[in-house]
């Protein structure tokens, strides 16, 4: 949510931080802006809705300024106006603020600067930095910014990552973080920051994760970092093994297409990085988690905490934990565990899971139940796993454990492959603690992993031979206001995920329901205008799938059905084949077709499927 960049260097600061807010769409496209000191003049330039309207902007803009920041906004307090719009400043223009977090005591402190004689002219959390700083700065003290900045992040509660300027330091932008992502780059002679590393890669594989509580100063000679306190600070960056093209089309239409087709080589690396090739049934085990004993020995029940995409993606996994491991599992909304945590018990491993490492809400949720269980279990035992892509995030700095999920960034705001590979972890968990607490015997250990190898190739089946179907099919839902997902057992989740995927790209309404359930209320719903796209896998509730489906059609709803390749009947008016495979597995195929579906239907009715309105690929806010 919100994306920051910022440059100090020899290069054209303007070029660096319109390409770093590109990267950064995904994270916000209310509005964009920048700020550069050029001459000793600090000038801002910012503009309503997306990042081309700020280039149109710039077009003409003779700017050589070498150091700079930028902002791509959503918006949370203020309309989505140019007003609103980031960088914000104080009223003598001596300082811009870029932010990306919520400033929670922001009216007070305005009151409290109003009463000064401050003017503020946004409706922005955001506007009361530079105020702060203009209220604190004294040009006589030693190190005049830096002290504004130390007194300043004292005042803000919240969570916050802030780059600012000082149009009386041409040569240094001072960065600082509390709860929300700030990477630094280090390049030859110049330095960047920006919320994500998408936006660094192009220029540097040298970055540093600002930790909560640090502020950074980068000037062309260097990074400083500090504590609030002003205790300096050494660490070394970290070298990623990223490459540019990493965050590039290659080719495709869409980031969410060129997602969906990455799935299969998705499985191939997870499969690669934690199946045991020595694996005999006996002595060597099925996967190569290494969990640590402290997690596992006397372990009881799991608990999950996650939000949409990630939440149906646990939902998959509660059923595998608890279907193969025997574990009871527990999975809940992040946002409401946060306020209502269930009550405590022993022996229980908390896992969140999260494409970017960077959800607030989940992040708050782990970082509440440490703190219950560090109360429980004296001294402290690592009890939190998180699950993800992103080991470089906030999360992977948090848990006690990670497992990663090897998926690479996902530029798409609707989340496919990261989906795919976190049920992928989900297998590999639960085959783990299946072998440990030998729940399943070898012989079925055996079969599941024959399953899962096949996968890589099912998939790209059906990328070959249902793609083309998919995009025909979604030419008949030009005026389609209302879609209904259904499944059982292992694929309501998948229904689920099928009906998020349409509204968030489509935005078409949709429900995904558990298929027995219709009769109870929704079938209400139903009529020629309401399609129902039902997943009937099979399996041991295949028949019960197909007779829910056979209610839908007596009510005249259009039926598409997600069904292996044997099937033969005629209950669907519209079918789209997957491989034959066990009903353990089947939910990483059958969703391959739902996001194309979703994909296809909204990117014909000439959407913009890579930054659907009101979303946010990190949701860094609560
Ligand atoms: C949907 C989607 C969102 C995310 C949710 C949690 O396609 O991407 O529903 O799943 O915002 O995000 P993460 O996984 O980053 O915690």
């Amino acid at each position: 949510m919100c994306g920051i960049v910022g440059y100090i260097g020899t290069q054209r600061a303007v070029d660096i931080l319109v390409g770093g807010l590109e990267k950064l769409e995904y994270r916000g496209y209310d509005s964009a802006g920048i700020a550069t000191i050029y001459d000793e003049q600090l000038t801002a330039v910012r503009a309503k809705g997306k990042l081309h309207n700020l280039r149109t902007k710039l077009e003409n803009n003779v700017n050589y300024a070498q150091i700079g920041i930028g902002h791509t906004r959503w918006a949370t307090h203020g309309k989505p106006e140019e007003y609103n719009a980031h960088p914000h400043g104080d009223n003598q223009g001596r300082f811009a603020v870029v932010q990306n977090g919520i400033v929670e005591n922001y009216q007070e402190l305005r009151q409290e600067l109003k009463q000064k004689g401050h003017n503020f002219v946004s409706d922005t959390d955001t506007e009361v930095i530079p105020h702060l700083l203009a209220e604190y700065y004294n040009p006589d003290g030693d190190d005049p910014f830096m002290d504004a900045v130390m007194k300043a992040v004292h005042r803000l509660e919240g969570a916050f990552a802030i780059a600012l300027l000082c149009a009386d330091y041409p040569e240094e932008l001072i960065v600082a973080r509390q709860n929300a992502p700030l990477i630094i780059g280090f390049g030859q002679g110049e330095f960047f920051c920006a919320s994500d590393v998408t936006a660094l890669v192009n220029h540097t594989n040298a970055v540093l994760a600002l930790e909560n509580g640090e502020i950074g100063r980068l000037t062309p000679l260097g990074v400083e970092l500090y504590d609030f306190g002003g205790k300096r600070l050494r660490r070394t960056p970290r070298v990623l093994d990223w490459s540019p093209v990493t965050v590039e089309k290659q080719g495709f239409r869409h980031f969410m297409l060129k997602e969906i087709h990455e799935q299969p080589s998705v499985v191939r690396t997870c499969l690669e990085v934690y199946f045991n090739p020595d694996w005999q049934r006996k002595s060597t085990k099925p996967v190569n988690l290494n969990l640590s004993s402290e997690l596992t020995d006397d372990l009881e029940n799991i608990q999950i905490v996650a939000c949409g995409t990630s939440w149906h993606a646990s939902l998959v996994g509660k059923y595998l934990l608890e279907q193969i491991a025997e574990i009871p599992t527990f999975v809940q909304y992040a946002s409401e565990y946060r306020y209502s945590p269930s009550p405590i018990m022993a022996n229980t491993m908390t896992i969140g899971v999260t494409q970017s490492g960077e959800t607030a809400d989940t992040l708050a949720a782990l970082g509440m139940e440490r703190q219950r269980r560090s109360r429980l279990d004296k001294p402290y035992r690592p009890r939190i796993v998180g699950i993800s892509n992103r080991p470089e995030s906030t999360l992977g700095g948090m848990v006690d454990q990670l497992i990663n999920t090897y998926a690479g960034i996902e530029i798409g705001v609707a989340a496919t492959k990261t989906f795919v590979a976190q049920v992928m972890a989900f297998y590999v968990l639960a085959l783990d603690l299946a072998w440990q607490r030998k729940t399943i015997s070898p012989e079925r250990i055996d079969q599941i992993l024959a399953g899962l190898l096949q996968l890589p190739t099912q998939i790209e089946k059906i990328l070959q031979t249902e793609e083309g179907k998919i995009e025909d099919l979604a030419h008949n839902f030009p005026e389609t206001r209302d879609f209904v997902f259904l499944g059982r057992g292992i694929n309501f989740p998948i229904a689920l995920e099928g009906a998020l995927k349409l509204k968030e790209i489509s935005y078409i309404h949709a429900e995904g329901y558990p298929a027995g359930e219709m009769k109870h209320g929704p079938i209400a719903l139903l009529d020629a205008h309401v399609p129902v796209v039902a997943i009937a896998m099979g399996g041991s509730v295949y028949e019960k799938v197909i007779s829910n489906a056979q209610e839908a059609k007596a009510r005249d709803a259009r039926l598409i059905g997600i069904v292996p390749q044997s099937y033969d009947d005629e209950v669907f008016h519209d079918i789209l084949n997957v491989p034959e495979v066990e009903e353990l597995l089947s939910p990483i195929l059958a969703v391959i077709p739902l996001q194309l579906l979703s994909y296809y239907i909204a990117s014909l009715r000439g959407l913009d499927v890579d930054q659907p309105r009101n979303l946010a690929k990190s949701v860094t806010v609560e």
